[in-house]
């Protein structure tokens, strides 16, 4: 369970990016953020990997609390899959994948590229897992589409076998035929290793799609929780324009959970 408990963030220039945040995320679940620009989707999200630091609430992971103290910890248990991909480009796509082990493995070791044959095997296996070819292992990311780097991105993401994947606008610089594959990729490696996944997206259509559940922000603030079938074409332009939800007087229940699909 990923749980959210008033979270509050408030820029240093006044800008309220989370306002009283509160949601229970059950393991396994496909929970879907979205909302219009600015809405606070991605403070929420790096507030799960201390990206950010929330100016007030708390982020629970399975029971544990996040904090200084325990970040560390928890990074291991927390992966994510960037918008821009975050792949070192002038590096070969085996020596990406393994840098999904980073905060699990020593320094020195990693700068070293001293990794187990094991290690190694599980990269391989997760590369053809999201459907890129071992041939293209000592490639530099750099040579690859942005649809096969965001696969690369996904395979970095599962080495630790996180138990959540936190994915910001992962299909943004995608075209669609390739952001639903890559979406689509996300959402079957993560139910085969029952991995909760926080996505924002853009896309209405493919949060009906893959989410299990939808959440809507607007200034901060979730305004929608509910199943994708929930999400009418009314919700979303309410959310996308505001037109009968008050910023102050938000109409779902956001402490309501939903369940996964079965797999
Ligand atoms: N480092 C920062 N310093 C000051 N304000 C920030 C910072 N990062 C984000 N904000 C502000 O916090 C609010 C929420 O931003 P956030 O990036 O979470 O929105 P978002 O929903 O992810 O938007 P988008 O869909 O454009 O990615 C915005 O008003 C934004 O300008
Ligand atoms: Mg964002």
């Amino acid at each position: 369970m990923l749980e959210f408990n008033q979270l509050g963030k408030t820029w240093p220039d006044g800008t309220q990016a989370l306002a009283d945040v509160s949601l229970k995320v059950p393991r396994g679940q496909f929970c879907v953020v979205l909302g219009p620009s600015g809405a606070g989707k991605s403070t929420l999200l790096r507030a799960v990997n201390g990206l950010t630091q929330p100016s007030s609430g708390q982020v629970w992971i399975d029971g544990q609390q996040l904090t200084a103290d325990t970040e560390h910890e928890l990074r291991r248990r927390v992966a994510m899959i960037h918008q821009h991909f975050n792949l070192t480009l002038r590096m070969s796509v085996a020596a990406n994948v393994l840098a999904g082990l980073l905060p699990a493995v020593s320094t020195g070791r990693a700068l070293l590229g001293w990794f187990t044959p094991e290690q190694r095997s599980q990269a391989c296996a997760l590369l053809e897992r999201v459907g890129l070819d071992p041939r293209h292992l000592q490639r530099r990311a750099g040579e690859l589409s942005g649809g096969q780097q965001q696969r690369v991105g996904i395979a970095r993401a599962f080495m630790l076998a996180p138990e959540v994947v936190l994915a910001d606008e992962p299909v943004a610089s995608l075209d669609p035929k390739i952001a639903r594959d890559i979406l689509g990729l996300i959402c079957s490696a993560a139910r085969e290793r029952n991995t909760t996944v926080l996505c924002s997206l853009h896309q209405v259509e493919l949060a009906r799609e893959f989410g299990d559940r939808i959440v809507g922000m607007r200034a901060g603030r979730i305004v929608f929780d509910g199943t994708p079938a929930e999400f009418t074409d009314a919700r979303m332009t309410q959310l996308y324009a505001g037109a009968q939800w008050g910023e102050q007087d938000p109409p779902s229940q956001p402490e309501r959970e939903s369940q996964p699909l079965a797999a």
